[in-house]
């Protein structure tokens, strides 16, 4: 009987993917935002036209790699570029963080996916991100900057040292409200506190949109709930193809199931069934740990064929 370990043994090393070669996507720069996330500047000019606030696109590392959905959290029509902010969770993000280098490439990328987000006649709007939900609602502040709207911020994150684009949403709010867990930058507390006090100082609020985890879009759909101010979502299940056929990131908004790749992402936040989400994103939790275990020893494996190289296996007495 061969058991798991055994047969992780024998699996290949990742292919890396390599700088310059074939129609690959230029990684023209990278920022290391905390020791899990970071954000990489993709070079491609017909993503970066035709991309719309509150878009995604499917990642391909490199032709062996999984496809992982990315929002769009910046897009540059005169650089021709597209910013995606990436938090190493799993087997395929650790690997982008190992992989994608500045001069390297990425296999592929589909899109822009997904509904934009509608950038309505709002005169009022509070933008809230939570952690890694901060870069793709920063898109949608800057549409409703554009369009002319007066825009809250609300960023929140887990201490000071976390703290990343607070420049960038600066440019295009006209206040910020920044929150910390441990009170190391802005006011001490959670999104939704930074919410309702946003809601206290601009009773002409029309519309709230929250993007973040699971959990953090829920607590803000329910502050704003007893107001009755409009409050959308994005919502992040997990997906396969991103063009509706699989089935996989089906979501229940109110009485109707919706497809978020399709429909969405974006979603009425009063209407979301949240619990519904959360269960349906810990449903491969098995596979993920077992994937992440099995790429975790081929990059071990990997290493030591190095190291043997470098170091001559010992030889002779005593050996
Ligand atoms: C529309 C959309 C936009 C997203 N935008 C971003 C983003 O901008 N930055 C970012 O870091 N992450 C984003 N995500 C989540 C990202 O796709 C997952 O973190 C990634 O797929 C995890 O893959 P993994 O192999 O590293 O981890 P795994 O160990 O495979 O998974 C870790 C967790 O990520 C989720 N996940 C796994 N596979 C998928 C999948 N195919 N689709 C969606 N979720 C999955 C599950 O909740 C899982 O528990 C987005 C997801 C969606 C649906
Ligand atoms: S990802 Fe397959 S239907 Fe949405």
């Amino acid at each position: 009987m061969t058991s798991s370990s055994d047969a992780l043994r024998s699996d290949p090393a990742p292919t890396p993917p390599i700088p310059g070669a074939g129609p690959g996507l230029p990684v023209v720069d990278r920022v290391d935002i905390s020791d899990v996330t970071f954000s990489l500047e993709v070079l491609h000019p017909q993503m970066a036209r035709a991309a719309r606030a509150g878009q995604f696109v499917i990642v391909m590392t490199h032709p062996e790699g999984e496809r992982v959905p990315l929002t769009i959290a910046d897009f540059d029509r005169d650089r021709g570029t597209v910013t995606l902010v990436v938090q190493a969770v799993g087997k395929t993000t650790r690997e982008m963080q190992q992989l994608c280098q500045v001069g390297t490439d990425l296999h592929g990328m589909a899109g822009p996916l997904g509904v934009p987000s509608t950038i309505g006649s709002a005169r009022t709007v509070v933008c809230v991100g939570g952690g890694l939900g901060v870069a793709p609602v920063y898109p949608q502040a800057r549409a409703f900057h554009e369009r002319g709207a007066t825009v809250i911020g609300v960023l929140g994150f887990r201490n000071a040292d976390l703290v990343f684009w607070e420049d960038k949403f600066r440019e295009v709010c006209d206040e910020l409200i920044l929150c910390t867990d441990d009170g190391s930058a802005g006011i001490q507390g959670l999104v939704t506190d930074g919410l309702r006090l946003a809601l206290e100082q601009h009773p002409d609020v029309a519309e709230v949109v929250a993007i973040g985890p699971p959990v953090m879009m829920q607590a803000c759909a329910e502050a704003t709930r007893p107001h009755g101010i409009k409050t959308v979502v994005s919502l992040n299940p997990i997906m396969v193809d991103g063009t509706g056929m699989c089935g996989g990131c089906r979501v229940r908004v109110g009485d109707q199931v919706r497809f978020a790749c399709v429909d969405g992402p974006d979603f009425d936040g009063h209407a979301v069934d949240f619990a519904d989400l959360r269960s349906r994103l810990g449903r491969y939790r098995g596979e993920e740990a077992q994937a992440l275990d099995h790429w975790y020893h081929a990059c071990r494996r990997a290493e030591n064929a190095v190291a043997d190289d470098l170091i001559p296996a010992p030889t002779g007495q005593g050996a």
